[in-house]
């Protein structure tokens, strides 16, 4: 029947190109044709209700809500593992190995461990029939309706695989994913959560699967519990690699590695990527290889024996919460600054942490005098996740006081009904926004001004010397050279910027007369306008004038631009003042105009080539990239203005570290030059590119 066979067709199609977005990574076509296919198979379906197949997509949206979930007993338990916290208890773990072995140098897997929630998932003949949380190892909770929303869950398996599968692994929620959805739920009051953990746990136990299915969790399989009809490999490394051609998910990080140094290597390698990876991590765990070794070895009361959790310090720790500043951005935008007695976590001493606005200081039910959880956690920066009110002192503790008036211009502080920021009213009479402002103007992505710093734009604004940005093109060399940079004390001279300085900077101010519109657009600091929405109205006006005059409607059928960066695009060109000087800053011949000319975007990438974001930068590549040969990698560093060079040195930008890495990574570490690893590159090469508008 031909219906079936386009059924099975859509079915399939579909699976597969969901498994290429959310498990590799690389969508295989565009969102709008995916969802072409999928609104086909929804008709399909509403016409033929027989047809339906518990591994379609349309069965992941989520089914009826429960009351309560059913528990389910596990049939092989959910073991937990014994934990090590350094290199002794490490050679000691190796050594125990060695000796029930009677061998040297034992194979391992060496695995990071997922900082998320282990999971049972049961496929009987290929199809996903239950998914069960790890409850207290023996029982758990069935969660399978929650499961099968999780795409990276496949429904059923693919190519080869046994009768009855009983795969575990964790589920996660990755902190693009995790950070994306608290900023959301600050703008609109929904649930912010202390961390991904925390996050994957409330998700994913949802009694009403619709609401699961709205988080942005995702699944890696790491172990196989139990498994009959069919054969599976003999080793840990080549199981996981069996499950993955299964179509599940699993860690690209995973290692064969050798011995206590191969596991200590190991440790070393992925701590020291873990800021840069979209994922917690609280560890790695270490299994011996051999399947035959693990059931030689068997188990403790509680633990595997082959197995074990090396933890890494910390993410979150405890500290104490000194005062609460208010810092004034750019849009006036009020936020407020937790200052922290210096606690050392994620890797940096932290002394600051933002608590993004007033209703989060609500919510976490904050005083001045808490012990508070901090939290730093990859790139992002550092955040107070939670208040430990156990260990709060009423006698030492004060309310955290909101201000009324701005602290840097003393004008009146406002925030709009619907809003979650208050903002300082004073607009651009207001030092802090001023300076905000002229910071964002000269950056690298707007007019790319080099040399003008914090501390310079700090003193170009108090000193009156600039009033708006389009003073800076009023500067003369005078004006620079006198800015104090260091008023001196009784033993110091003050120190001045120089003529040297001042030269260099009116250079580069002089090369930003000419600049695509795009990144013009962008400098103008209009709210919400981003780096890529700047190109796209760039892209659609042909001229300046044009965006300026441009109405509600033209500027919302632009890709990207919703009603209310519209409304902001709109009320930043009605405002008389931006108007003023839009004109000082573009109007030719007029005497007092800053002369900027804008060129097209299409000749932007050609002005690229001198003015490109990796100008200037020398790159190295070691090991074997995943992703794309050598060459490759090379051909697209260039093309962004970088340098490729074959060896590193003090002048090397950064070294690009793929698998199996030689001596230049070693050098590179020698000299403290900065390495990046496949992902982050392959993440901001992506960035980069979409933002210097690549394929233009
Ligand atoms: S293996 C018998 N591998 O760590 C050993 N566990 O086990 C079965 N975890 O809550 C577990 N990453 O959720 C294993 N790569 C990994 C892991 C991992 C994270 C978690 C697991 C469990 C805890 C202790």
């Amino acid at each position: 029947m031909a219906g079936q066979e386009r059924y099975r067709e859509l079915v399939d199609t579909l699976n597969r190109w969901a498994h290429a977005y959310y498990v590799d990574d690389s969508p295989a076509v565009p969102d709008a044709e995916y969802d072409r296919l999928y609104r086909e198979l929804e008709a399909l379906e509403a016409a033929n209700p027989e047809l339906v197949s518990a591994d379609s997509p349309t069965q992941r949206v989520g089914g009826a809500a429960v009351t309560a979930f059913e528990s389910v007993r596990h049939r092989v338990p959910l073991m937990s593992m014994g934990d090590i916290f350094n290199d002794e208890e490490l050679r000691d773990f190796d050594r125990r190995i060695s000796e029930a072995t009677h061998s040297a140098n034992t194979e391992y897997c060496a695995e990071p461990k997922l900082d998320g929630l282990a999971c049972s998932l049961i496929y009987r003949k290929g199809v996903l029939v239950q998914a069960a949380t790890r409850g207290d190892g023996q029982t758990g909770e069935n969660i399978t309706a929650n499961a099968r929303t999780i795409k990276a869950i496949p429904l059923r398996l693919e190519g080869n695989f046994p009768e009855y599968l009983d795969v575990r692994g964790e589920v996660f929620m990755p902190r693009d994913g995790f950070e994306k959805w608290n900023e959301r739920a600050r703008e609109n009051g929904g649930k912010v959560f202390a961390n991904p953990r925390n996050a994957a746990a409330g998700s994913l136990r949802q009694l009403d699967p619709k609401i699961t299915a709205k988080r942005p969790l995702t699944f890696n399989a790491y172990y196989v519990g139990e498994y009959s009809g069919g054969e599976l490999p003999d080793t840990q490394y080549a199981r996981l690699q069996a499950l993955k051609a299964m179509g599940l998910p699993v860690n690209p990080n995973v290692k064969v590695v050798y011995g206590a140094q191969g596991l200590n290597e190991f440790y070393q390698d992925i701590l020291g990527r873990r800021s840069g990876l979209n994922y917690d991590i609280d560890g790695v765990v270490l299994k011996v290889n051999s399947l035959k070794t693990q059931e030689d070895m068997g188990f403790t009361a509680k633990n595997p024996r082959w197995a074990i959790a090396y933890k890494f310090p910390p993410e979150e720790m405890m500290t104490k919460l000194l005062d609460v500043e208010f810092q004034v951005g750019r849009t006036g935008a009020i936020t407020p600054v937790a200052r922290l007695k210096p606690v050392y976590v994620g890797g940096a001493t932290v002394s600051n942490a933002t608590l993004h606005n007033e209703d989060e200081i609500r919510r976490l039910g904050l005083m001045v005098g808490d012990i508070v959880v901090v939290r730093r956690a990859g790139d992002v920066i550092p955040q107070v996740s939670g208040v430990v009110k156990e260990r709060r002192d009423p006698a030492a503790v004060r309310p955290v006081v909101f201000p009324k008036i701005c602290p840097e211009c003393g004008s009146k502080i406002e925030r709009l009904k619907g809003e979650a920021v208050a903002r300082c009213t004073g607009g651009l009479v207001c030092p802090a926004q001023l300076r905000e402002g002229v910071l964002h103007f000269v950056s690298r992505d707007a007019m790319d001004i080099e040399g003008f710093g914090d501390r310079i734009v700090e003193e170009l604004v108090s000193s009156k010397k600039v009033k708006s940005i389009a003073d800076l093109y009023r500067l003369s060399c005078d004006d620079l050279a006198s800015l104090m940079l260091d008023p001196g004390s009784e033993e110091r001279k003050p120190r001045y910027l120089g003529q040297v300085t001042a030269k260099k900077l009116l250079a580069s101010i002089e090369k930003s007369r000419q600049v695509p519109m795009n990144r013009f657009i962008y400098a103008l600091g209009i709210r919400e306008v981003g780096v890529s929405t700047a190109l796209t109205l760039a892209r659609h006006f042909k001229t300046f004038d044009e965006l300026m005059r441009a109405d509600l409607n033209a500027l919302m059928n632009l890709p990207d631009v919703g009603v209310v960066v519209a409304e902001h695009i709109q009320d930043f060109f009605r405002e008389k003042h931006n108007l003023e000087i839009i004109g000082e800053l573009l109007s030719q011949g007029d005497l007092f105009s800053a002369g900027i000319t804008l060129l097209p975007v299409a000749q932007a990438s050609e002005q690229n080539a001198q003015n490109s974001p990796l100008t200037g930068r020398t790159y190295v590549i070691t090991g074997t990239l995943d992703s794309m040969d050598r060459n490759a990698a090379k051909n697209r560093l260039t093309a962004l203005g970088a340098k490729v060079s074959g060896s590193v040195s003090k002048k090397t930008y950064a070294v690009i570290c793929g698998s199996d890495p030689g001596s230049k990574f070693t050098k590179a570490q020698e000299l403290g030059v900065r390495i990046i690893y496949e992902e982050e590159f392959l993440k901001s090469l992506g960035e980069l590119e979409s933002q210097s508008g690549g394929a233009d």
